[in-house]
C-alpha cells in the first residue's frame, strides 16, 4: 500500500526520497512523487507507473531543496493518474497520504460551498486544499495543520510540507504506521523503519492518534488528547532495515531460500536448548479456555487453517476460525471462556486490526503471531508472539508463512500440554519433529531444480486444480493462492473428497490438477480421488514422499517427491514446493515476481 516518507536534511532531498520510495517499493504500488522546497518554494514531480518513472523526469526537470516529501501510491480513490498521484498541494502547502479519508465527501461540499474546487478523484486532495484554507486564514502551518487533522475522519498516516518552512515536517497517524527518524542534525519521516533504513537506525514509532511537529533539532509529538507526549527511541538493528537480494534474482526467491535459517531462529526462540517449549510468560492458559478464535487474512489466514487441525486434533481446543473482513462484520459473540489470536505478517492489515479490535472489545483475551513486533496489532495485544521471519519483501508471503505455522505449531503442543491430551512420549517425539524442520526444509529445498522444469508445463495451463485433504487442504490452498497471485493464472483449490461434488467437472487434459499428499493416514483416501482424476484424463503433479511415491506414483504427470517427516507437520513442509512452483511458473511467464500488479504487501485499507 502506499509508501511516506520526508527529509528535512543537509544535502539536496530529491535523491534521498527517490532512494527511500525504492525501499518503499515492495509495498506494492501504481505512481509516485515528491515535492521539495527550493528557496522556499514548493516543487513537485509525479509520474505514473515504476519509480524508474519519476527518476527519468526528475533527470529533465530536477527538484533542488533540502527539505522534501516522497509518496508511493496504491490506489484506492482514483485511477492511477499523474493527477491523482501524491503529493497533493494548495498554494502553500503539500501533503502525502496513506490511508483513506472516509469523510472526503463531506470536505469536499465545505471546500466547494466556499468556492474552493478539487481537480482529482481522491479523498488525499482535501487535507491538502482543507490545510490550504486555514492558511489563508491566517493560521500558523502547525495549528493550521492540527486543524487540519482534527477534521478527517477514517484512517491515514500523513506528512505536511509547507511553502517558507524549510524546517518544518507535521506528520500524524491514526489507523496506519509512521516513524520518526534521527539523524545528525536531520529528521526523516517514513511508513516504516525500512524506508528509513540508508538514513537512519534511530527511529520513533508515532502512537494511534499521535501527531508530531519535525524540525532538524528533533521532534515534538502530541496525542490524541493535544497532550505533549514522550514515545521511545529505539535502535532498529540493521539487519531489520535489510532490503537487498543477497545474490538472488528475487526477493521471493531469497526469502523462500532463507527458510531454513529462519526457522531455525524461530525454533531457537520458542524451544529451551533441552528441547521443551519456552513461550513469554505470562502466556496463556490453556486450561481456562473453552475455545480459540483464529482470525486473518490470506496467507496468514491459511496458517490459521493449519493451526486448527492442530489445536483440535492435538490440543482437543474448539476453534472458530474466520477471515477478518467478515469476521469484524459478522459481530460474533465471543464467550467469556475464550480467546482470539490473529496471525498477521505486517501487522498493520486493516482488516485484521479492525477484527482485533472488535474482539478486545468484546473483553477476549487477546494473542497475535506477528513478524513486525512493532506493528498496531503486535502493540494492541495482550500477548504477541514475533515469528522472527526477517523482513519480507516479496509480495507474496514465504518466509513469514512457514514461521507463522512454527509458532503456531508450537502453542498447539502447548495447549495440548496444558491441557492433558498429550502423553510425554507422543508430546517428546512432536518436539523432535519441530526441531527437524530447518534440515528437511534445507532437503526439501533441493527439489527446486524439478519444480523449475515442471513449472514450465504450468506456465502453459490457463486454469490449475489443487487438492488436499486434512491438514493438507489448507496447503492446497495457500498453493494455489501463491501461483495466481504472481503468475497470474487462475488457480483453485478443493479438499480432495469435495472435488466429486461439482470441480470434477472442470477436469480435462489441459488442467492440471495438484496433489498434496505424504504418506499419511489420509494418503489412501486422498490417492482414490487422484485416481477419479486420471480417470478422466486429469494430469495430476503428485507431491508426496518416497513411500507415497512408491504406491500411488504410476499413470501420473509428473511427482514431486520430498523428505519423509511427522505427518504433523508436512504443512509446513510442503508449503515448500507450493512456493517453488509458483515462483518458477511466475518467471516463466515473465511476471513481476516481486511486486505482482495490482496487490499490495501490507493491505492498510479495508
Ligand atoms: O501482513 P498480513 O499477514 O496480515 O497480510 C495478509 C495478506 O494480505 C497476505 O498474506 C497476502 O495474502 C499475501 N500476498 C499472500 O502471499
Amino acid at each position: 500500500m502506499c509508501g511516506i516518507v520526508g527529509v528535512l536534511g543537509t544535502h539536496e532531498a530529491a535523491p534521498l526520497l527517490v532512494e527511500a520510495l525504492g525501499r518503499l517499493e515492495y509495498r506494492g504500488y501504481d505512481s509516485a512523487g515528491i515535492a521539495t522546497l527550493d528557496e522556499g518554494r514548493l516543487g513537485r514531480r509525479r509520474a505514473v507507473g515504476k519509480l524508474v518513472n519519476l527518476s527519468d523526469k526528475l533527470v529533465h526537470e530536477p527538484l533542488r531543496g533540502h527539505s522534501g516529501i516522497g509518496h508511493t501510491r496504491w490506489a484506492t480513490h482514483g485511477a492511477p493518474t499523474e493527477a491523482n498521484a501524491h503529493p497533493h498541494a494548495g498554494a502553500r502547502v503539500a501533503v502525502v497520504h496513506n490511508g483513506i479519508i472516509e469523510n472526503y465527501r463531506e470536505l469536499r461540499e465545505e471546500l466547494s460551498a466556499r468556492g474552493i474546487g478539487t481537480s482529482t478523484d481522491t479523498d488525499t486532495e482535501t487535507v491538502a486544499l482543507l490545510c490550504q484554507l486555514y492558511l489563508d486564514q491566517q493560521m500558523p502551518p502547525r495549528e493550521a495543520a492540527a486543524a487540519t487533522i482534527a477534521k478527517l475522519e477514517g484512517a491515514y498516516a500523513l506528512c505536511f510540507l509547507f511553502e517558507d518552512e524549510p524546517d518544518l515536517l507535521i506528520a500524524a497517524r491514526k489507523g496506519s504506521p509512521l516513524a520518526i527518524g534521527h539523524g545528525e542534525g536531520e529528521m526523516f519521516v517514513g511508513s516504516d523503519a525500512i524506508a528509513l533504513g540508508n538514513l537512519t537506525d534511530r527511529i520513533t514509532y508515532l502512537d494511534e492518534g499521535d501527531r508530531a511537529e519535525v524540525t532538524r533539532a528533533g521532534v515534538v509529538i502530541f496525542d490524541a488528547q493535544g497532550r505533549e507526549v514522550t514515545r521511545p527511541e529505539k535502535r532498529i538493528a540493521q539487519a531489520a532495515a535489510q532490503v537487498d537480494k543477497a545474490g538472488h534474482k528475487h526477493f521471493m526467491a531469497k526469502e523462500i531460500a532463507e527458510q531454513p535459517r529462519v526457522l531455525a531462529a524461530a525454533l531457537g526462540h520458542y524451544l529451551t536448548p533441552e528441547g521443551r517449549i519456552a513461550l513469554p510468560e505470562p502466556c496463556i492458559d490453556f486450561t481456562a479456555i473453552d475455545r480459540l478464535t483464529l482470525v486473518a487474512c490470506g496467507t496468514a489466514f491459511y496458517a490459521c487453517n493449519v493451526a486448527k487441525y492442530w489445536f483440535e486434533q492435538v490440543a482437543r481446543l474448539p476453534v472458530e476460525i474466520d477471515v477478518a473482513s467478515e469476521f469484524r462484520y459478522r459481530e460474533p459473540p465471543m464467550p467469556a471462556r475464550s480467546a482470539a489470536l490473529f496471525v498477521s505478517q505486517s501487522g498493520e492489515t486493516a482488516d485484521t486490526l479492525a477484527a482485533l479490535r472488535y474482539a478486545k472489545g468484546q473483553g477476549a483475551q487477546i494473542l497475535s503471531v506477528v513478524n513486525v513486533t512493532e506493528s498496531s496489532i503486535a502493540r494492541d495485544s495482550d500477548i504477541a508472539l514475533p515469528i522472527l521471519a526477517g523482513a519480507e519483501i516479496g509480495v507474496a508471503s514465504t518466509k513469514a508463512f512457514t514461521c507463522q505455522l512454527l509458532v503456531l505449531g508450537a502453542l498447539a503442543l502447548e495447549a495440548a500440554r496444558q491441557r492433558g491430551t498429550i502423553d510425554e512420549a507422543t508430546l517428546a517425539a512432536h518436539l523432535q519433529g519441530l526441531r527437524a524442520l530447518p534440515g528437511l526444509i534445507d532437503q526439501g529445498l533441493s527439489i527446486e531444480a524439478e519444480c523449475q522444469r515442471v513449472s514450465r508445463g504450468l506456465a502453459e495451463a490457463r486454469d490449475i486444480l489443487f487438492l488436499g485433504r486434512g491438514r493438507m487442504y489448507p496447503l492446497a490452498l495457500e498453493g494455489a493462492l501463491k501461483l495466481k497471485e504472481i503468475s497470474y493464472i487462475h488457480a483453485e483449490a478443493y479438499a480432495s473428497g469435495e472435488l466429486k461434488h461439482g470441480p470434477i467437472a472442470l477436469v480435462d487434459e489441459h488442467v492440471p490438477v495438484i496433489v498434496m499428499a505424504p504418506h499419511d493416514e489420509l494418503f489412501d483416501k486422498t490417492v482414490s480421488n487422484m485416481q477419479e482424476v486420471m480417470a478422466r484424463g486429469g494430469k495430476v503433479l503428485l507431491i508426496t514422499d518416497t513411500k507415497g511415491a512408491r504406491i500411488a506414483g504410476d499413470g501420473t504427470w509428473e511427482v514431486i517427491t520430498l523428505p519423509e517427516i511427522d505427518p504433523l507437520w508436512a504443512p509446513i513442509l510442503y508449503a515448500v514446493p507450493a512456493q517453488l512452483l509458483a515462483y518458477h511458473t511466475a518467471v516463466a511467464k515473465g511476471t513481476d515476481v516481486d511486486q505482482p500488479r495490482n496487490l499490495a504487501k501490507s493491505v492498510t485499507v479495508e
